[in-house]
């Protein structure tokens, strides 16, 4: 098949080099001609583990192509993946204008029959838009082309997104006529050979699905925050909770881990355009608007014991913080708790000494650079070098090389023994044990 990908973020980018892989040939199309340039000698705009192979591999065999040109890939193509950015508008709504202008160009261009195929996160209604746009354009141009638009939604996470769209847990698809099934069941036939797990709905119920799976999964984040916080008013260890309640399959495990909050680019952005698309049917969405809030004060959770436990003198003070991404396995700082932290004890006078398996270039952009030309915030290349004479260890995200550290080295390394668990990494018994005086989420210090 020849396919071609509109934007080559992380659900384009991903989706375009496992097609390609699956022996497809895809374009991958996107504004920037500096990402393009990348791309085409093998740099790519993100870290995803295995992600580079693909790409590089693909694109020397020709498969994968990238372009700045949505007509030249549309001259070999008839499956059009929609795969741009839906950032959040000023009130939360998602802004559709890059969608829009995505179907704008399809239809300008658009010779022969076709597949357009919705893979960003959108609000319920955008298929019918994205269609009107379409047509509008074909009837502009006094052409007629058969198409259809269909929703197909995708569920990969980031630092597994290879993995996640090579074997998906399910294939949602949204298509109002047998054609476009067909054909979405013979693109996607390579990646479920062995798990026949394609669901077809209307694109409606499509779109609703995605929002809805993410929305659930951070109320299951949120709900089991603030069961933590209630934990530690009732002298209760959520972590026991967590395995008390996790044992029942109607609960389960998944997604109930107490933080610092959830971050990335989709649960804080997909839970806010449902409230806002709530909002426009005159629907109030009081779930919805309580995992938002709980959402926003739990980011603010660790900042609040670091001063409750120093009375609020922070200034002068040098915090060590392990981990800068939203969370393991990604150079991803969108909407990430280590950015409310870092910003809340710098504005309240304190230094930063950070560590990032992957996320430091990262930093570099997201932070203010006098704060790293006046030394308030240092990020450094080690764990052990950003505990150096700091006043605690703030644990924000759970990498693998901060479960298990070397507790008497970083005993010797900090100039008092306090550990801040954002994660719930470690055991506080142990942690005492050690010589520490430890704060978790939800846990009896
Ligand atoms: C999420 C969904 O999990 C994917 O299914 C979906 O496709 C994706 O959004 C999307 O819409 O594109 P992602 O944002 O990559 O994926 O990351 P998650 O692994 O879901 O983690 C999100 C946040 O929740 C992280 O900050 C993580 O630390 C936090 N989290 C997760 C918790 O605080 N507790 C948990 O128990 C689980």
């Amino acid at each position: 098949m020849n396919v071609t990908v509109v934007g080559t973020g992380y659900v384009g980018l991903v989706t375009g080099a496992c097609i390609a892989e699956m022996g497809n040939t895809v374009y991958c199309v996107d504004v920037d001609p500096v990402k393009i340039a990348n791309l085409k000698e093998g740099v790519l705009p993100i870290y995803e583990p295995g992600l580079d192979t693909i790409v590089v591999e693909n694109h020397n065999s020709g498969r994968l192509r990238f372009t700045t040109s949505l007509p030249e890939a549309m001259e070999d193509s008839d499956v059009f993946f929609i795969a741009v950015g839906t950032p959040p508008g000023e009130d939360g709504s998602a802004d559709m204008r890059y969608v829009q202008e995505v179907a704008r160009q399809i239809g300008t261009h658009m010779t022969r029959p076709a597949i357009v195929i919705n893979k960003s996160t959108v609000p319920v209604g955008t298929a019918d838009q994205v269609r009107e746009i379409i047509t509008a354009q074909l009837e502009a141009r006094g052409v007629e082309v058969e198409f259809s638009v269909v929703s197909n939604p995708e569920f990969l996470k980031e630092g597994a997104a290879v993995d996640d769209f090579m074997h998906p847990d399910r294939i949602v698809i949204g298509a109002d006529c047998e054609r476009a099934r067909q054909v979405m069941s013979e693109l996607y036939a390579p990646f479920i050979r062995n798990r026949p797990r394609t669901m077809f709905m209307g694109v409606r119920d499509a779109e609703m699905t995605k929002y809805a799976a993410n929305a659930m999964l951070a109320t299951k984040i949120s709900f089991m925050n603030e069961v933590a916080g209630l934990c530690e008013k009732l002298g209760v260890d959520v972590e026991n909770v967590r395995l008390g309640i996790g044992s029942d399959q109607r609960i389960g495990y998944h997604f109930i881990y107490a933080g610092c909050g959830y971050g990335g680019s989709c649960f804080p952005k997909d839970v806010k355009a449902l409230i806002s698309i709530a909002h426009q049917v005159d629907f109030e969405p009081k779930v919805l608007q309580a995992v938002e809030a709980r959402n926003e004060q739990q980011k603010h959770s660790l900042f609040s014991k670091i001063t409750t436990h120093f009375n609020g003198d922070l200034e002068g003070r040098t915090f060590c913080v392990w981990g800068l991404a939203f969370k393991p396995g990604t150079d991803d700082m969108r909407e990430a708790p280590s950015v409310v932290l870092i910003n809340s004890l710098i504005n309240a006078g304190a230094r930063v000494r950070a560590f990032d398996p992957v996320a430091h270039e990262t930093a570099r952009r997201e932070f203010p650079a006098e704060w790293f030309d006046d030394g308030r915030l240092e990020i450094v290349g080690g764990q052990y070098e950003a505990a150096i004479d700091a006043d605690a260890m703030v644990l924000v995200t759970e990498w693998k090389p901060f479960r298990h550290p070397d507790f008497k080295a970083l005993k010797r390394l900090l100039k008092a023994p306090l550990i801040l668990d954002g994660r719930n990494q470690y055991d506080p018994v142990q942690i005492k044990r050690e010589g520490f005086e430890y704060y978790g989420m939800g846990r009896q210090p």
